[in-house]
This record gives C-alpha cells, sequence and structure tokens, in this order.
C-alpha cells in the first residue's frame, strides 16, 4: 500500500483530510525536465518504448508537483500497434494512425506485444512507494476514430459517416478495440496499477442519441468487464461531459472524470458517483493570483469531503507555464477539510 493512499481513500468514498490531486498530462511537454530527457530519445515512440526513459518521465511529477497519484507515460494510441495499425506523431502535428478502413487488414490483439507498458507501470511502482499508480488506455471509440479519421483529428466527419453509413463494420470495430483495451487494462492491473482510466477524448463531437446508441454500449462492456475481473477503481473520462452524464451514471465506471460543462455543485448531488475534475484548463494561461482564487472558487462548491479527486477538465497544454502549474496544485493541496 503506498504512504498516500488519499486518492484510492476519496474513491472508496473513505474520510479524507484533503482532496488529492493529480492532472492530466502531469508528464508532458511543458516541463522542462521532459524535454531534457524526450532529446535522449529519436522520437516520441521511441520515447514510449524506452522503460528508462518512461520511468523517468512518469516520477517527474512526484518530484516536482507533488501530486497524489502517478500517470504511467505513454499514449493511448500504442495498442494500436499490436492490431496491426501503422501510427505516426509528426512534430506539431498531433498522431495519425493509417489503417485501410478494411478489418480484415486488422490482426487480433496480442497483448504481450506491448510488454513493455506493463514493464513501465512495474518499474514506477518498484521506484516509490509514495503514490498510487494509474494505469491508461483510450476508450474503443476514441480510438476507432483516430483509426477512421486517419488525419490529425480536427472533428469526426470521417468517423460519423463511417458510423452511420457502414454501422456493421463499426461495431465489429467497436467490439475489435473493447476486447484490446479489456487485455491491455488487464494486464496494466496485474502489473501492479492501482486505478486505472478510460479516455474518451473525442466524444465531444457526438450527439447524446449516437453517443447512447454507438459509444454507450462498449462502455458499459468494458466496464462491466474490469470490474467482474478486478477490484480496482475505473476512472473514465469523457468530453462534451455534460451531454451524457446520466447515461454514462449508470455504467460500472466508479470515477467520472468531466470537462467544465458540469456544475459539480449540483451533478454530486444528483449521482450517487465519484467525480473528477473540472477546472478549465485556460485557467492556467492566468495570473498566478487567479489561478488561485478560481481554484479556491472551485473547491468550495463541491459538496461532499470526499468522493472527489481534483483534476483539470483537460490536459495540461505544453506552452502553459510549469510555475502555475505548481500554484495549482500547491493550492488543493493546501485547501484542507474540516471534520464536521
Ligand atoms: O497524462 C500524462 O502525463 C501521461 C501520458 C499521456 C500522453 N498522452 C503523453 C503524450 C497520456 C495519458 C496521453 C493520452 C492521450 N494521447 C490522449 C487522451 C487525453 C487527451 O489529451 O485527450 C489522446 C487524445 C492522445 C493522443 C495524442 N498523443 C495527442 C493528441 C498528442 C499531442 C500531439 C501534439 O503534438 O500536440 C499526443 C502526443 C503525446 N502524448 C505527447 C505526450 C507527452 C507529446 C509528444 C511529444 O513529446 O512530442
Amino acid at each position: 500500500m503506498p504512504r498516500n493512499d488519499l486518492i484510492l481513500r476519496s474513491v472508496r468514498g473513505e474520510p479524507i483530510e484533503r482532496f488529492p490531486v493529480w492532472i492530466m498530462r502531469q508528464a508532458g511537454r511543458y516541463m522542462p525536465q521532459y524535454q531534457e530527457i524526450r532529446r535522449k530519445a529519436k522520437d516520441f515512440l521511441s520515447l514510449c518504448k524506452n522503460v528508462d526513459l518512461a520511468v523517468r518521465i512518469s516520477l517527474l511529477p512526484l518530484d516536482l508537483l507533488k501530486v497524489d497519484a502517478l500517470i504511467i507515460f505513454s499514449d493511448i494510441l500504442i495498442p494500436l500497434e499490436a492490431l496491426g495499425a501503422k501510427v505516426v506523431f509528426t512534430e506539431g502535428e498531433g498522431p495519425r494512425v493509417l489503417w485501410s478502413g478494411n478489418l480484415s487488414d486488422l490482426k487480433p490483439y496480442d497483448p504481450h506485444q506491448n510488454g513493455f507498458v506493463y514493464e513501465i507501470v512495474r518499474r514506477v511502482k518498484k521506484a516509490q512507494d509514495e503514490v498510487p499508480v494509474i494505469g491508461f488506455a483510450g476508450s474503443p471509440f476514441t480510438l476507432a476514430s483516430y483509426m477512421i479519421e486517419g488525419s490529425p483529428i480536427k472533428d469526426l466527419r470521417k468517423t460519423k459517416t463511417f458510423m452511420w453509413e457502414r454501422e456493421y463494420d463499426f461495431r465489429r470495430l467497436m467490439e475489435v478495440l473493447t476486447e484490446a483495451v479489456f487485455l491491455y487494462l488487464s494486464h496494466q492491473i496485474e502489473a501492479g496499477a492501482d486505478l486505472v482510466q478510460v479516455f474518451d477524448s473525442w466524444t465531444l463531437f457526438i450527439g447524446r442519441s449516437d453517443y447512447e446508441e454507438f459509444v454507450l454500449p462498449y462502455v458499459s462492456d468494458l466496464m462491466d468487464r474490469i470490474k467482474r475481473s478486478y477490484d480496482v477503481p475505473v476512472i473514465y473520462f469523457f468530453r462534451g461531459s455534460s451531454s451524457f452524464l446520466d447515461l454514462v451514471a449508470d455504467t460500472k465506471a466508479d470515477v467520472l472524470s468531466v470537462d467544465w460543462s458540469v456544475d459539480l455543485s449540483v451533478e454530486m448531488i444528483r449521482f450517487d458517483k465519484v467525480f473528477q475534475g473540472n477546472l478549465d484548463p485556460t485557467l492556467l494561461y492566468a495570473r498566478e493570483e487567479t489561478i488561485r482564487l478560481k481554484t479556491l472558487e472551485l473547491l468550495r462548491t463541491i459538496p461532499r469531503k470526499t468522493g472527489y479527486v481534483f483534476n483539470l477538465g483537460h490536459g495540461i497544454a505544453p506552452d502553459m507555464e510549469f510555475n502555475k502549474v505548481k500554484t495549482l496544485v500547491d493550492t488543493v493541496r493546501g485547501f484542507k477539510l474540516g471534520r464536521s
């Protein structure tokens, strides 16, 4: 058990002395120390596959920010290579996935091809016993979006037309991805991940009825399968959160990680779920005093003294300043919860 188990206690609804904090993309480009390690690798994919360097990067936010959980350094697109798709990261452009659009061009997912990811989980656990370690995967829908768009994502025009016009193939792809994500997360859990997070970054662009018809069944199935097999908290991050909150609340996800479209003071009372989020990341471009004030404003509206994990509503951008991120984390750490 990590010495600081604040996040695990909060997720279980147990008493906590302050709200736990970690931040999406905490191990990334806004950190000069990340840039320095990044230069040692040929490109981003080689960095993800270099276990020593990936472990060092994963640990940076503990040393530099004192966060309450460490997410492993990797990328949601990594398992797609093990399905036979080609993944390309071009500097400054965003990732692209090359796939023909034919299911027959995909290989059955072999989780052993991603052994380096589970090794990163194992090594981040071993390197410190201070805080819990978060494993992660992209959701079936967000992975399908990268596969179908084929170019850096701006909107989901190809994904949505594929979904509407080639429903049979779309559903088969979603089934393949649900199975792959389940196996991929299972191996991370068996390697020691204390929590896992599923990222649904592109649900922002779909309507409620499409979410209900084409996304929710696979998210529910994935959550059912993880919770049937493992006793590890599952966090589900989904953008465009306010459109689907009630649907997601009915899944077995333990923690709903929401963007700033959700009013936590209302929804945390309506839904008996643990919430994570949801500060607008743009705040990190403001002055430090503004960051402090707006963060405290959010923390004061949280209607419970447990069952909440502080995070942003989305990730830190590469051009944000390290010192401001530090101010944010310090502000949350300094917000003590009284006894009553
Ligand atoms: O959160 C963390 O610090 C852990 C590591 C992590 C990365 N990507 C590292 C990364 C995690 C959890 C991710 C998840 C991820 N990757 C998501 C879901 C979260 C979200 O942001 O919505 C998505 C959609 C991706 C796909 C992806 N990979 C994008 C959009 C980018 C940025 C492209 C760009 O150049 O702007 C990446 C690359 C990436 N993933 C970087 C990092 C640190 C930057 C790579 C570099 O150093 O050049």
